[in-house]
């Protein structure tokens, strides 16, 4: 099957649910993705290559550091490094999608092969009129920044001994924040997606299966993902929607944003995730607190049962 856009292959067909065994695919591809931009990250370093912000890095062709490879290992492994993760992200023009070639503002022309169906803070989402798939395109922020994440801080001496152990702020994100969070929505049984690539101007695109929006405003905090187990409000404070930590892959995460707006139900009613905001759990920080470094390796083995988990979070 190929993508309609692209012409390459795609695990998401238009109007077919990829089932459990093309869910598994799609989530190995990310993870295939992560590890290959990882080993880009690295090789980069090893030569004296800045990997932050990443916006370079995953813009890379491997034939710009052809002439470089040969002169010596490490450069070598630059080259098979970038040309491995361009195989699993390729580069496309925004005009494979059909927005306008050479234009200051393509996107805002729009495509006559895809109909705008929202925007938020980090993605514009269209429908593709081919296939009605949902394609998003993520647009890059200043100073090589994308999408969105979290930053933590750890509660001061001054603070008072009342305030949380740590506060998240919601803050732009790297590339690979962007590349791990498309990942953990299927982690935590959202919707099917797939990257599609990334455009010349640094667009990451994505696609995802089509779902039934949520009245505005609708209350979901009871029908969240299971896994997702609420932070008791001594421990953090974020200014988000459903603050929660998720042991995905073993490591744990910190995600948020689980509203109304990025839920959908599918074909056969199921609640499922379209979009979050997700960092990687400040295991170092939390540790500084005896009580959450407890409640955190009580958690992971028995979600249910950590201190104060079965209370409401707004009770907490
Ligand atoms: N798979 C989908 N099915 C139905 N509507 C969607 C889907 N993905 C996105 N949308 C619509 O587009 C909006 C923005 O997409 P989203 O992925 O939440 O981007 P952002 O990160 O900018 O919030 C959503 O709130 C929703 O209304
Ligand atoms: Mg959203």
């Amino acid at each position: 099957m190929q993508d309609p856009f692209t012409g390459r292959p795609t695990r998401l067909p238009g109007g077919r649910d990829p089932g459990p065994d093309g869910e598994a695919a799609l989530q190995h591809d990310h993870q295939r993705r992560l590890e290959a931009f990882a080993r880009l990250g690295a090789a980069a370093q090893k030569v004296g290559i800045g990997t932050d912000p990443d916006d370079d890095l995953v813009l890379w062709e491997a034939d710009e550091l052809s002439l470089l490879a040969g002169a010596d290992e490490l450069w070598g492994e630059l080259a098979a490094a970038a040309a491995a993760f361009r195989a699993l992200v390729p580069i496309v023009a925004l005009g494979a999608f059909g927005f306008p070639d050479d234009h200051e503002d393509p996107m805002g022309e729009g495509s006559p092969h895809l109909r705008r169906i929202g925007s938020g803070v980090e993605a514009s989402a269209y429908q593709s009129l081919h296939d009605g798939l949902i394609y998003k395109f993520y647009l890059p922020r200043e100073e090589g920044r994308v999408g969105g994440t979290f930053a933590f801080e750890a509660r001061r001496p001054a603070d008072g001994p009342d305030a949380p152990a740590l506060q998240a702020d919601a803050c732009l994100g790297s590339y690979r924040d962007l590349l791990e969070k498309l990942a953990l929505i299927l982690a935590l049984g959202g919707m099917p997606t797939e990257v599609v690539g990334i455009t010349p101007e640094g667009v990451l695109v994505a696609k995802q299966r089509l779902g039934e929006r949520l009245p505005e405003g609708a209350d979901v905090s009871s029908s969240l993902p299971g896994d997702l187990i609420p932070i008791p409000a001594r421990f953090l404070r974020a200014h988000r929607d459903h603050p929660r930590l998720a042991f995905v892959g073993g490591r744990p995460w910190f995600v948020a944003d689980i509203h109304a707006k990025n839920l959908v139900r599918d074909s056969i009613g199921r609640l499922r995730v379209i979009d979050l905001l997700a960092a990687p759990f400040p295991a170092a920080l939390a540790a500084a607190d005896p009580l959450m470094r407890d409640w955190l390796d009580r958690v992971e083995h028995d979600p249910r049962t950590g201190l104060l988990a079965a209370s409401a979070d707004d009770e907490l």
